[in-house]
């Protein structure tokens, strides 16, 4: 397994990914995006801006992680990768020159939540959803290095 940066080449894969992920995890989220217009957002508002790590078993992307100015915008695993290490590893390589991040969670997914609390992150300020695409309640959280 290796953690790269990612390439314009990696847009189709990381929306696969997002894609598949999601559905695993949060099937009670409204779907609002073809899997084309997930694919040309990452491509265009994502890759080119965000700091974008991909972790690749052989050739194949099973894993990315976004960041961008303190945001954690992004954290997808393949979902025959959960459980193995690999989430912990992109957050490991995101943040090791980063002095904090925040990201927003959904409420109901509480694997995520509770990887985050496990990875030094604590839950903020709950949010009733106006903020979010979805509409669905979420919670901030952050975490902050220990020096
Ligand atoms: C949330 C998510 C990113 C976590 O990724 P992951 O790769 O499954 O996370 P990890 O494997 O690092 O950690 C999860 C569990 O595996 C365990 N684990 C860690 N290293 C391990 C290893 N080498 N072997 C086996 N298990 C391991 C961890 O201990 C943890 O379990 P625990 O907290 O009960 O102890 C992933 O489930 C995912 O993509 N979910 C869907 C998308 C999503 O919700 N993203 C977040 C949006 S904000």
């Amino acid at each position: 397994m290796i953690i790269d940066p990612a390439s314009a080449a990696d847009a189709e894969a990381i929306a696969q990914i997002q894609l598949a992920a999601r559905r695993c995890a949060m099937p009670w989220l409204p779907v609002l995006h073809a899997p084309d217009a997930v694919r040309r957002y990452f491509e265009t508002m994502v890759l080119p801006v965000e700091k974008v790590l991909v972790a690749r078993e052989d050739m194949r992307a099973v894993g990315f992680i976004a960041v961008r100015h303190g945001w954690l915008n992004h954290l997808y695993i393949a979902p025959d990768h959960w459980g193995t290490g690999l989430g912990t590893r992109l957050l490991d390589a995101a943040r090791a020159d980063e002095s904090h991040l925040q990201l927003r969670v959904f409420q109901r997914n509480a694997r995520a939540r509770h990887f985050y609390l496990r990875n030094g992150f604590r839950e903020r300020e709950p949010g009733d959803g106006r903020d979010n695409e979805e509409k669905v309640p979420d919670v901030r959280m952050d975490w902050v290095r220990v020096t």
